[in-house]
């Protein structure tokens, strides 16, 4: 083979890895696993152990549904399948560099693998306490354990990211071949987030799993939207056919934009009125991967400028919008 079609050869494996890419890919190698967290986070991981993140490992291989998107996909073992992996299940590497299935959809999951941040992100320094850590100590210490890879809630823009990048199933041929649902329809990050998937302990010191306030639901509702959108954008992107995948990626993308051209009306930010400013439904077309890629970066520079910015006081307008606890995705385990 010539110099120039082995280029080609190996590109033509770059564009495939990039169409089939779906959700967060951990490294493996780094990956401590739940059982490492529940050492000190014993509620987390009780909390954890009840919703279907957790129990997908049992449940979800035994399903028709399951068996039927396999044996479209050509796939013999889902539980060793990369594909299933990716957002289904959380594997880890063994000392003799074997991938092993560890959990389902675990900590590590959202909050980055551990590896190199797990003996960090707690060491309040030389026989100082939680109460006697300098303020400095502390903002080293996590800004450390950011570094080492951990996805620290105080940065929710990058914690709720993992949302999106599993809850909208970006894959074409996992959708349209498969018969996978494309993404969770009804996705909305403040009603899928306070249910059985919050596990907010630390902050009340372990008495009970405490609820957010409304200033913070209001960022979080506004947020999500934001990152549906950017992920939305993504996932047409890489859309190639017209097809349940393109179109359902289109129509929710042109969905969460007039949503976000309605809070802008209601309560305006900046970011916001950015954000509508760079997008428009023109751009959701097929084969489209390069501008509509690079429009969802900007979106994701503007909700990272959001999440920053907390305006959460200023967005009391939203509050009829936002979702109540009756709209909460499973049941809160453990709350006050
Ligand atoms: C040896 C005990 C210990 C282990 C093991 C541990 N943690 Fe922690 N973790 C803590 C303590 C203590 C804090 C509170 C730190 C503070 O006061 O800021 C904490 C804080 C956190 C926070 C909140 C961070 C913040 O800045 O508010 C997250 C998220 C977290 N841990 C996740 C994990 C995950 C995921 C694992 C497993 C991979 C883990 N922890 C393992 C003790 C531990
Ligand atoms: C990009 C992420 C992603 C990938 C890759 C993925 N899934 Fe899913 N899967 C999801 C999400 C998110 C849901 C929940 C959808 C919802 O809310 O409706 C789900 C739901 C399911 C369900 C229905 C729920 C249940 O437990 O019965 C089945 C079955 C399923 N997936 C099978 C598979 C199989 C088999 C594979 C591998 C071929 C796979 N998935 C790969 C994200 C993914
Ligand atoms: C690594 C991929 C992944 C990440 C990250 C992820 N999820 Fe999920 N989630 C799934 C899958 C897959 C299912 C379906 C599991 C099943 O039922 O088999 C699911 C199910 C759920 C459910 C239960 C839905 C139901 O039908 O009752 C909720 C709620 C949920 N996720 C919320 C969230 C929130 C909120 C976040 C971010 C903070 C998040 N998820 C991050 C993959 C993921
Ligand atoms: C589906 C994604 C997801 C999974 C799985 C997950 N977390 Fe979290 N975690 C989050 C998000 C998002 C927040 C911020 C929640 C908020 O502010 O309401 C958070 C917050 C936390 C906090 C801080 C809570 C507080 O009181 O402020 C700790 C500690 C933590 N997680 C530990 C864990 C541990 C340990 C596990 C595994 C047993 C785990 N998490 C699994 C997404 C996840």
């Amino acid at each position: 083979m010539k110099v120039s079609d082995k280029i080609k050869f190996l590109l033509s494996f770059i564009a495939l890895f990039n169409l089939t890419y779906a959700g967060p890919n951990l490294d493996q190698s780094k990956v401590m696993g739940p059982e490492s967290c529940g050492e000190c986070h014993t509620n987390e991981v009780e909390v954890w152990k009840k919703t279907h993140h957790a129990t997908t490992i049992d449940r979800m291989h035994r399903t028709d549904a399951a068996k039927e998107i396999a044996e479209k996909m050509g796939i013999r073992r889902i539980k060793s399948e990369s594909l299933c992996v990716e957002c289904h299940y959380t594997n880890k590497q063994t000392t003799d560099l074997k991938s092993e299935l560890i959990a389902g959809i675990s900590c590590e999951s959202c909050h980055g693998e551990a590896r190199d941040w797990i003996d960090i992100h707690n060491d309040y320094g030389d026989g100082a306490k939680k109460e006697t850590e300098s303020a400095e100590h502390k903002a080293a210490r996590i800004e450390k354990a950011i570094l080492g890879g951990m996805k620290n809630p105080r940065d929710l823009h990058e914690v709720a990211s993992n949302c999106f990048q599993c809850h909208l199933v970006p894959n074409e041929k996992l959708v349209n071949v498969g018969g996978h649902t494309a993404g969770s329809a009804g996705f909305d990050l403040v009603a899928w987030l306070h249910g059985e998937v919050r596990h907010n302990f630390l902050r009340t010191g372990d008495k009970a799993n405490a609820d957010n306030s409304i200033e913070s639901k209001r960022e979080l509702f506004v947020l999500g939207i934001i990152l549906d959108l950017e992920n939305s954008l993504r996932g047409t992107a890489i859309a190639t056919q017209k097809a349940t995948y393109g179109i359902t990626m289109a129509k929710r993308s042109a969905k969460v934009l007039a949503k976000l051209g309605q809070i802008q009306q209601i309560a305006p930010t900046k970011e916001v009125e950015a954000i509508l400013g760079i997008v428009d439904k023109s751009m959701l077309k097929l084969n489209n991967k390069e501008q509509l890629t690079s429009v969802a970066e900007k979106v994701a520079v503007q909700g990272k400028l959001f999440a920053k910015n907390g305006s959460g006081k200023s967005l009391a307008a939203l509050d009829k919008y936002v979702p109540k606890a009756e709209k909460y995705k499973g049941e809160v385990f453990g709350a006050e």
